[in-house]
């Protein structure tokens, strides 16, 4: 039977199985193989970040009609509204399209430092929100004045009582002479005592680094109203951390606002109408059922938020809050693809024609090779034994010196041949023993991509991302594999794991072209990547669905070229470009003629990418 890598657990109905391809559920559904080969066609090759605009929208609807619902079915008087973190993602091809597609939610943006907030006021619409969290210095609070002065509906969240001093301070600077008076709204975010669940959890609890005590909370309503700014309070705000795995921390949190937020009411922050939930809905990165990540739904989500406000505000008697969320991950994560060409399996130097076998071999040389010419369905599970067995000995006779590095090689060869044809001929068994041989006798795949620039979340927290073949889907995948990256970093693996286990094709890809795609990697992990080994960004583009449901490309923006990656990190790239040249010019090792087309070369390949072009003699 064929694998569907868990598609129906992480795959959120956006692709389907049809044959040997995956599709893109979308539309006319084209399959993720015709889509990249057509990329590479125009020219583009190594691994490509492929973004789908519709998966970015369809997020975006069921976050507002899960929570237009919730609100319907409780009967819920305040207002949802919500903003995307920068944080999350801050690529152009990414933040235009989120622009585009959220247009008549009156979604915003959310900054967390200076030139995400430059991002937020560039492209939020004109009555869209904007939040403002993290620590801000007077410069920052002074550009939170200037969008709200240029019309922005733009809340700066206070982290400490220092901030709300600035806010003081860049008020008056902004308005003491002001005929209309314009400030930002203010909210404070709050240190809650219960904290949140999984890998992020410290974003939240009374260790965290963020928000204001409760006796500072009092003391900072006592400041405003002393500046007339009270009526500028209009948020509270708290996050108890990212991928937030299971709901009862979110429950605790929310009591636990709620009742901020009506004892605030009830001292006097008559402006006070919202509370901010900040983000951690999570998302689904398991391949197999019984590792899921998330004990909960969106519209559990949805109706224990709408719950938890209603109940407190009826209790203490004031107005149902207004609701903001600042989910990132669960807007971002389904909405980009890597997909990336395997180079070689480790394994592929073991084959027939790289016997070197003598007019006499050794023995149990012999022997392997009549194992492996004889090798069949009722044999296999014998000769596989026989085959390990040997191995080991033969490997004992080398270290003894009793048979030299060909036969050594032989040995090699023959028994992995032997392994794969075994395992090939018991595909349908699933006995504990051929599966601990699979594991011990996995496949490495190399892989045209780093690890630490394209999923730096597996690299640095250990966090998985779905990974499956976009080809061969018919077929069963029979190699236990690990996927080693092309940087030359012990860590630029994702070893094989028996608890999760990725199993791949067996092909020659000397003679056809095999694909792997990443999922899910739309949060976090572009901006977290790093240049390691100067590895760049990918080469990525825009697929976007026309209402016919045809596909075209948009923005393809390639991976920078080699000198760009210089010119960032700030060498002298003209420096460079001469000493190269004139090294060459003034080479006495090499003629004229030969010396313009050794330039030529040079030339075009300081134009292209770091990421491997050619291998043996395949493309890439
Ligand atoms: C204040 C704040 N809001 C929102 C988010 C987004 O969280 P997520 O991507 O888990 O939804 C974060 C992330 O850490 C955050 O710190």
């Amino acid at each position: 039977m064929q694998s569907d890598y868990g598609i129906s657990i992480w795959g959120n109905d956006n692709y389907k199985i049809e044959g040997d391809n995956i599709l893109i559920n979308y539309g006319k559904k084209p399959s993720l193989l015709e889509i990249t080969k057509k990329i590479r066609d125009k020219g583009y090759k190594g691994p490509i970040l492929l973004r789908f605009p519709h998966l970015i929208k369809k997020q975006i609807d069921i976050l507002f009609n899960e929570f237009k619902r919730a609100s319907k079915e409780f009967n819920y008087k305040g207002k949802f509204r919500a903003v995307f973190p920068l944080k999350v993602n801050q690529f152009p091809n990414f933040v235009n399209e989120i622009v585009k597609v959220s247009n008549g939610y009156n979604y915003g943006l959310e900054a967390g430092s200076k030139a995400e907030l430059i991002i937020a006021m560039a492209k939020t619409p004109i009555g869209a929100p904007i939040t403002v969290n993290g620590f801000k210095d007077k410069e920052m609070i002074a550009l939170c004045f200037i969008a709200a002065k240029s019309g922005h509906d733009i809340t700066v969240t206070i982290e400490g009582l220092n901030e709300l001093k600035t806010i003081i301070e860049v008020n008056k600077e902004f308005n003491a002479n002001s005929k209309s008076p314009v400030a930002p709204k203010i909210g404070m975010r709050i240190r809650l005592h219960s904290s949140g669940i999984g890998t992020w959890a410290k974003s939240g609890g009374y260790s965290s680094k963020f928000g204001l005590t409760s006796t500072e909370l009092l003391e900072a309503c006592d400041m405003l109203e002393k500046e007339n700014l009270i009526d500028n309070f209009s948020m509270i705000h708290f996050h108890i951390g990212s991928q937030m795995e299971e709901i009862s921390p979110l429950k605790k949190a929310l009591r636990e606002a709620g009742n901020i937020y009506a004892d605030l009411k009830k001292q006097g922050a008559n402006a006070l109408t919202s509370i901010n939930i900040g983000g951690g809905l999570a998302v689904e990165y398991s391949q197999v059922q019984k590792n899921e990540n998330r004990n909960y739904s969106i519209k559990e989500f949805a109706n224990d938020v709408i719950y938890f406000m209603q109940e407190i505000a009826k209790n203490k008697g004031v107005k149902e809050p207004d609701i903001y969320t600042e989910s990132g991950r669960f807007i971002a994560a389904h909405h980009s693809i890597l997909v990336a060409p395997v180079l070689e399996l480790f394994s592929q130097e073991y084959n027939e024609k790289s016997l070197r076998l003598k007019k006499k071999n050794p023995p149990l040389i012999e022997e392997l090779y009549d194992l492996y010419k004889s090798i069949n369905k009722n044999s296999a599970r014998e000769y596989l034994h026989d085959a390990i067995d040997h191995l080991d000995s033969l490997l004992t006779l080398f270290d003894l010196g009793y048979i030299d590095l060909e036969d050594r090689s032989n040995t090699e060869i023959l028994v992995n041949l032997i392994i794969k044809k075994a395992i090939k001929l018991l595909a349908q068994d699933n006995s504990d023993e051929l599966t601990k041989l699979q594991n011990k006798f996995q496949e490495k795949y190399l892989v045209n991509f780093s690890i630490f620039q394209s999923l730096p979340d597996f690299w640095g927290l250990g966090q998985t991302f779905p990974i499956m073949p976009i080809s061969h889907l018919s077929k069963k995948p029979t190699q236990a594999a690990s996927i080693w990256d092309i940087t030359c970093d012990s860590d630029g693996e994702i070893s094989y794991d028996a608890k999760a286990p990725l199993k791949l094709h067996d092909v020659d890809v000397e003679k056809e072209e095999y694909f792997l795609a990443f999922f899910l990697t739309g949060a976090y992990q572009e901006v977290l990547g790093m240049k390691h080994n100067l590895f760049s960004h990918p080469t990525e583009a825009i697929v976007r669905f026309n209402e016919n449901g045809d596909y075209e490309f948009d923005s393809i923006l390639e991976a920078q070229n080699l000198m760009d990656i210089l010119d960032d990190l700030d060498y002298d790239i003209g420096a460079i470009d001469k000493k190269l040249k004139s090294n060459i010019e003034e080479s006495n090792l090499i003629d004229d003629e030969e010396k313009s087309i050794i330039l030529g070369k040079l030339y075009l390949y300081l134009s292209e990418n770091s990421y491997l072009k050619t291998i043996q003699a395949s493309k890439v």
